[in-house]
């Protein structure tokens, strides 16, 4: 036997595929993937953190139907799952300032939301791939996260541990409705996925560390800057996704989809700065400062990829330099665009990727 990885066999069948927040970020690659594999697809989305922008380069496609509508009108979910075959659920309140900021809007959209994308599939006999997230594991900083390890959440009244517990809530009810109704469906749970479209308005670390990299401004890094993650691009998760979705052995199954390389947050400014040839120096700002008082973050989150890898042949592919350049050229891309353009300094590093 070779050491190549066992890929399911080769699906050639097309789907008629709903994708709820399909024009967010991770969904808006989704859906250009799907696309190119021949599928028809159609995107829920409010249009709330996602923009239509981010499909504008599919928006020409006749396979592709953008349906602007909330995850929580029920009436909504059932049009524009009628026909589709199967659903990827991204839609979802995302970013850890928006769920600080607001919970009871990220409780509802994470919980009731996703109930009316599930019993929608039941109805439909749809397949569902429910996204979910690392934070379901909270502050268990575990050598290698595995699908099975403990969950350790902070105090339920913090804001904070809305997302976990609602994601949480997600994933009981999906394999719930699937032990009891016959729901067919997988989950995966992505670990700091980064890339092009990826906006830092909510407080996702990288764009914003790019942009102010790229601004020229200091690199604004919380608490000690020693919380280590490992970002996973989204081109390797994408694929990984839509293969795990089709494969029967996942029915019921949780995944972890995340990437190779535990980096400090520190040393991923050191490293942004370096790569963008930037003059930005780097900024500790409390959590306090930076959240609300006691806000608590995990000091590191590391996962085992092993059974994605086994079921599909996940390998992160993409090095963090190579997603460093392609996020700052989309940066540098989007803001050309807008009205409000800044300026920009020590892009020289960028010249062979614009
Ligand atoms: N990016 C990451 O690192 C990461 C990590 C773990 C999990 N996830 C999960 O991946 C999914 C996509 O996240 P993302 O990073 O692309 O964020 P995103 O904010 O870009 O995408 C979420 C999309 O959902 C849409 N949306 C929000 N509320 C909605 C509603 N009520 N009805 C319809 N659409 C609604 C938004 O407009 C947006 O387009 C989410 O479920 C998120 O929990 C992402």
């Amino acid at each position: 036997m070779s050491g190549v990885p066992i890929y399911p066999p080769a699906d050639t069948t097309t789907h008629r595929t709903l994708v709820t927040g399909g024009a967010g970020f991770v969904g808006s690659h989704l859906v250009e993937h799907l696309l190119a594999l021949g599928d028809e697809v159609v995107v829920l989305d409010d249009l709330s953190t996602g923009s239509a922008r981010n499909l504008a380069g599919a928006a020409e496609n006749p396979r592709l139907q953008m349906m602007d509508g909330s995850i929580l009108n029920t009436k909504t979910v059932g049009q524009a799952m009628e026909s589709c075959d199967r659903v990827f659920h991204l839609a979802a309140a995302v970013g850890v300032k928006l769920i600080v900021e607001q919970p009871l809007r990220g409780l509802r959209i994470n919980i009731h939301g996703t109930e009316n994308v599930l019993t929608a599939a039941i109805e439909r006999q749809a397949s569902v791939l429910l996204v979910s997230t690392s934070e379901v594991y909270g502050k268990n900083t575990a050598d290698r996260l595995r699908e099975d390890s403990d969950r350790i959440l902070g105090d339920p009244l913090l804001s904070r541990w809305t997302y976990a517990g609602a994601k949480g809530i997600d994933e009981a009810f999906a394999k719930a409705y699937c032990d009891q109704e016959g729901l067919d469906v997988a989950i995966v749970r992505l670990f700091n996925t980064v890339g092009p479209r990826q906006t830092g308005r909510y407080g996702m670390v990288f764009p914003n560390l790019v942009g102010q990299a790229l601004r020229g401004h200091p690199l604004t890094v919380f608490g000690d800057g020693k919380q280590t993650r490992c970002f996973s691009a989204v081109e390797d998760v994408v694929p990984a996704m839509v293969r795990i979705e089709r494969d029967p052995r996942a029915r019921g199954q949780a995944y972890n989809l995340g990437g190779a390389r535990e980096i400090s947050i520190l040393d991923l400014a050191r490293e942004i700065i370096r790569t963008l040839d930037s003059r930005s120096d780097i900024e500790l700002i409390p959590y306090d400062q930076a959240y609300a008082p006691g806000f608590e973050d995990m000091r590191r989150r590391v996962p085992d990829n092993s059974k994605a890898n086994a079921l599909v042949g996940y390998e992160p592919q993409t090095s963090l330099t190579t997603t460093i350049l392609r996020v700052a050229a989309d940066l540098l891309a989007r803001e050309r665009l807008s009205s409000d353009a800044m300026p920009l300094v020590g892009t020289g590093a960028l010249r062979g990727v614009l």
